[in-house]
């Protein structure tokens, strides 16, 4: 059987730690809030929720988020900030690359996972299977880079992507109103990278 390797272990104690980083998905989230109108009826899933950073901004606004996330590091760390939450929280350790879920969601949000992330048609096709009629997708994550990104490469399977390429993606997997922008830009000291979020509907 192939080993799991938990490629976030040793980043999962600090990971919110970074002010830049929260600074970016605290962007990301007002981009994704004025886009998509939320509700306290809500179920939402967090894809790839890490320890929480998307999830804080969100939760006050719905009833429920289901975090998903493959590491158990990240898990646990999202588990110790659970407070941090401010509506009901499930976690749930699944590669959602492979696990199936038995539930369905209002409303889908993630940030910078996809470039996580071997088969992108895929994903966007379990996206809409486990979306509801008029579920909404929200997904932020990296437009096309160097590869400096990230200072070591393991587990990233896209330096970023071409907003075309995820346009194609989200049509072929039935998505409807489907649009993307840059929403906001990740700042580190050598560069600075372009994030996109792409939005549709069920
Ligand atoms: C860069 S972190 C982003 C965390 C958080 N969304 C944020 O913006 O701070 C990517 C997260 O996606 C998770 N992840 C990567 N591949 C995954 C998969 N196949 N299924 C579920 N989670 C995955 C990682 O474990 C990690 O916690």
């Amino acid at each position: 059987m192939e080993e799991k390797i938990d490629h976030f272990k040793h980043k999962s104690k600090t990971y919110s730690k970074d002010s830049k980083r929260v600074q970016n998905v605290q962007t990301i989230a007002k981009g994704i809030m004025d886009k998509i109108n939320y509700s306290k009826q809500m179920h939402i899933m967090d894809f790839g929720s890490g320890t929480g950073l998307l999830s804080i901004h969100i939760a006050p606004h719905v009833q429920k988020i289901t975090a998903v996330d493959n590491s158990p590091s990240m898990n646990e760390t999202l588990h110790q900030n659970k407070d941090m939450i401010k509506c009901d929280l499930d976690i749930i350790e699944a590669d959602l690359e492979v696990a199936s879920l038995e539930q369905n969601f209002d409303g889908i949000i993630s940030s910078m996972t996809l470039h996580h992330i071997k088969d992108i048609e895929n994903i966007f096709h379990k996206f809409y299977t486990l979306l509801e009629k008029d579920g909404t997708l929200a997904i932020a994550d990296l437009y096309t880079e160097d590869g400096s990104f990230h200072s070591d490469n393991a587990g990233v399977h896209h330096f970023g992507f071409e907003e075309e390429f995820l346009l194609q993606c989200a049509k072929k997997a039935g998505f409807e109103d489907i649009s993307c922008q840059e929403v906001s830009v990740a700042k580190k000291p050598h560069k600075e990278f372009s994030i996109f979020l792409l939005t549709a509907r069920k």
